[in-house]
């Protein structure tokens, strides 16, 4: 394992009962107040995916908003937002995705990506799935290759990975 890894993972803070009571939170804004951490982030993913020949990074509304760009600047990409509904103003594709209760919306931007283009999806955290698929939904029904869907951390036990099928998964840190 990279030895920037563990660094990373230790400035991951961990909020017990938020949003209720069970659940872990696994809070990535203390990893962006300690500057190798977020640094050390970007440059992982950025070594990984600067010699992909990947034209397009995705990011998830919100947390996917933080680490997207950098990327994508770095690597010579354009960034596409993946948004919450009825954010974006011009003519939009969207896909619905189910949560704990109830269904939400995920919407990107008519014209922003072509058939054809290379994608990386990327979000801060992936739990069931269900929000990455949305995005990878998107991109796919528009004829786009998504090469790759990158995560800061994965919480294990979920069935994440499973939902996305044989689409390839990269993450940083495991967590429960
Ligand atoms: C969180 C997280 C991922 C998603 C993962 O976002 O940032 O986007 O949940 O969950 P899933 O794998 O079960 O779909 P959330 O919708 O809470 O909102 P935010 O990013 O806007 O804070
Ligand atoms: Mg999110």
């Amino acid at each position: 394992q990279d030895p920037r890894i563990a660094g990373i993972s230790s400035a991951i803070r961990v909020i017990p009962n938020f949003p209720k009571p069970g659940i872990m939170f696994q809070d990535i804004t203390t990893m962006l107040l300690d500057t190798k951490a977020f640094k050390d982030t970007i440059d992982l993913f950025v070594e990984r995916y600067r010699d992909k020949n990947i034209s397009v990074v995705a990011g998830v509304e919100a947390r996917g908003f933080i680490f997207g760009p950098p990327i994508a600047l770095a690597i010579g990409a354009k960034f596409v937002p993946m948004r919450k509904p009825n954010k974006l103003p011009g003519e939009v594709i969207s896909e619905e995705y189910s949560l704990e209760y109830g269904t939400d919306k995920m919407e990107m931007h008519v014209g922003a990506v072509e058939a054809g283009e290379r994608a990386l999806v990327i979000d801060d955290l992936i739990a069931t799935g269900g929000t990455l698929c949305a995005a990878v939904k998107l991109l796919e029904r528009v004829g786009v290759n998504v090469v790759e869907c990158a995560c800061v951390i994965e919480l294990l036990g979920l069935k994440g990975r499973e939902r996305l099928g044989d689409r390839p998964l990269f993450v940083l840190v495991n967590a429960t």
